[in-house]
């Protein structure tokens, strides 16, 4: 079947719960995103990126699932579902689900079976293990460490072995070397298929395949000891093959999570006609305030924002295609990260300038396109995201608690996962009841109908920055080239394309900045395509956060 056109798309993601409540529950529901479908396709993007909206314990709020073919009953049902797909698809977007198989949910069936015995169906489902002997008792196979709680090992009386969770306890990983798992994967695949969706986010896909002997990882960083003996496997490739094959026959896009794959890896994943992905969500471009995790936190440096971005851009250049993004429910927000809540209307556009026009299928993260901002909640007890809460209280635990949460503010993944502000009426519009999360307190300025009457605001820049890529066969195809990398804050970029140039000059800094054409540009010749301030831009000056695109042509 011939395959969804990608390349010339935007995705908007959305993360249900906090999105838009329908009945009034509290909670964002699929009734919420059918009331909204018109203006997400407003903003101009083409498709629709569901996290997990499958039933779920929600230890990790949807990421461990416990039923692949059904929809959380506070989400809605299966026939909810499909209105959604069937007025999505009228819309003209198209609707990709998240595959989260490298764990399940411990509540899930076929996990309830195999904790039972060695031997019942299910039993090599999972990754079980024999304790290693001890003088002090039980000890895990291995010294991993889980990415969210403790070790990566969890011992169960029943069966008398341990299982391992890369992420919470309550999501043992899979054992993908068990064939009759991967025909799970691929039944998964096409029921959803079938039902008219059009691909699939692949959750942490490059952590499916062990290392087979699960040897010692040399501690380091705790969270991450034992990472490369199950990032990027030894069966990896395989599997994806036999994924693909089941993608192909409908046509269907595939987009893989790679936390921490290096871009010469991602070159085997994502090049040529049997590629086994189409794009690679990648963590680069999101290190550029932090170390290996933004519980780690360093000061912003463009420098290491732009290297990283460039990389990705010229690797991939003729090769492969780039999913471009800068938020999602993994992050906080970026205005808060990489620009500035002072100037948060200059910086908000400037971001959105910095990464559209970088070539690849961009992605945009609810409540981006408005501005939203990091909440700040004032005690840890407020926080729901176990990843934060372990942070929390594993990380620099001997600072004070205010510098703790101060950290909590900055890397939190709760920080970008607060309820979309729609108005300015009593919980930001998004639902007539009480909301499930705190609701930002600046949604009487930041939300989307004020947003919707100003022109100037972030959601019409947004929009404007959607329709010049897709109408510039330069903004979509075109080669890109990095000017003046050693700045550290402004960022230059080109897309050439037959004749046509388009620059991209953006200002990361609150004062103002001087900027010169490179070699070969004639000044008399720029047109200006667009500029994140009502007032007329001056060519070679930058005021607080400017972003200017001009385009000149032979
Ligand atoms: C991915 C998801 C994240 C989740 C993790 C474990 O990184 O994006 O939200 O917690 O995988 O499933
Ligand atoms: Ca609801």
């Amino acid at each position: 079947m011939k395959q969804l056109d990608y390349r010339r798309m935007a995705f908007y993601q959305i993360w249900i719960r906090s999105f838009a409540d329908g009945n009034g529950d509290g909670i964002g529901d699929l009734y919420g995103v059918y009331n909204k479908l018109e203006s997400i396709r407003n903003l101009g993007v083409d498709g629709i990126w569901f996290s997990p909206i499958y039933p779920s314990p929600n230890a990790d709020y949807g990421y461990d699932i416990a039923d692949y073919r059904n929809i959380h009953p506070e989400y809605g049902t299966l026939e909810q579902f499909q209105k959604v797909l069937h007025k999505a698809h009228e819309l003209g977007l198209a609707v990709i689900m998240d595959l989260v198989v490298n764990h399940t949910s411990d509540e899930h069936p076929w996990f309830l079976e195999s904790r039972k015995g060695k031997d019942n169906p299910y039993s090599d489902y999972y990754i079980w293990r024999d304790p290693k002997p001890s003088k002090k008792g039980l000890r895990p196979p291995n010294n991993w460490f889980s990415q969210f709680e403790g070790l990566a090992w969890e011992y169960d009386a029943g069966r008398g072995q341990y299982y391992l969770h890369v992420f919470a306890k309550k999501q043992p990983d899979l054992n993908m070397d068990n064939p009759r798992v991967r025909e799970e994967v691929k039944d998964i695949m096409r029921f959803w298929l079938e039902m008219g969706v059009d691909g699939f986010r692949e959750d942490v896909i490059t952590y499916i395949s062990k290392h087979e002997k699960l040897p010692d990882g040399i501690p380091f960083l705790p969270a991450i000891n034992g990472l490369p003996f199950y990032k990027d496997g030894p069966n990896l490739m395989q599997y994806l093959r036999e994924f693909r094959q089941v993608a192909k026959e409908y046509g269907a896009v595939q987009i893989g999570e790679a936390p921490m794959t290096p871009v010469k890896t991602a070159l085997t994943y994502l090049c040529g006609e049997d590629r086994v992905l189409d794009m690679m969500i990648q963590f680069d471009t999101m290190m550029a305030d932090c170390f290996m995790t933004e519980f780690v936190h360093r000061p912003f440096r463009l420098r290491k924002l732009k290297r990283a971005f460039s990389r990705w851009q010229y690797a991939l250049a003729g090769k492969g295609w780039n999913a471009l993004y800068l938020e999602n429910h993994d992050h906080p927000r970026i205005i808060s990260r990489y620009g500035s809540e002072k100037y948060w209307r200059e910086s908000g556009t400037m971001l959105a300038a910095c990464y559209l026009f970088q070539q690849g299928t961009p992605f945009i993260y609810q409540g981006q396109e408005i501005g939203m901002t990091n909440i700040r909640l004032d005690t840890i007890d407020k926080y729901i995201d176990i990843a934060s809460i372990r942070a929390y209280h594993t990380y620099f635990t001997r600072q004070s608690p205010e510098k703790r949460i101060r950290r909590v503010h900055l890397s939190s993944r709760d920080s970008a996962r607060t309820p979309v502000q729609w108005n300015d009426s009593p919980n930001a519009g998004f639902t007539a009841g009480t909301p499930w999360f705190h609701v930002n307190p600046n949604y009487r300025t930041v939300n989307a109908a004020a947003e919707e009457g100003d022109p100037d605001s972030i959601l019409n820049f947004y929009r404007r920055c959607l329709a010049l890529r897709k109408g510039s066969e330069t903004l979509l195809w075109g080669a890109y080239r990095e000017y003046q990398p050693w700045r550290g804050k402004v960022y230059l970029y080109e897309r050439a394309y037959q004749g046509e140039r388009i620059l991209v000059i953006c200002s990361f800094s609150h004062l103002p900045q001087l900027y010169r054409l490179p070699r070969g540009y004639d000044r008399t010749r720029a047109e200006l395509l667009l500029c994140n301030y009502p007032q007329a831009p001056a060519l070679g000056k930058l005021r607080p956060y400017e972003a200017q695109v001009y385009r000149f042509s032979n």
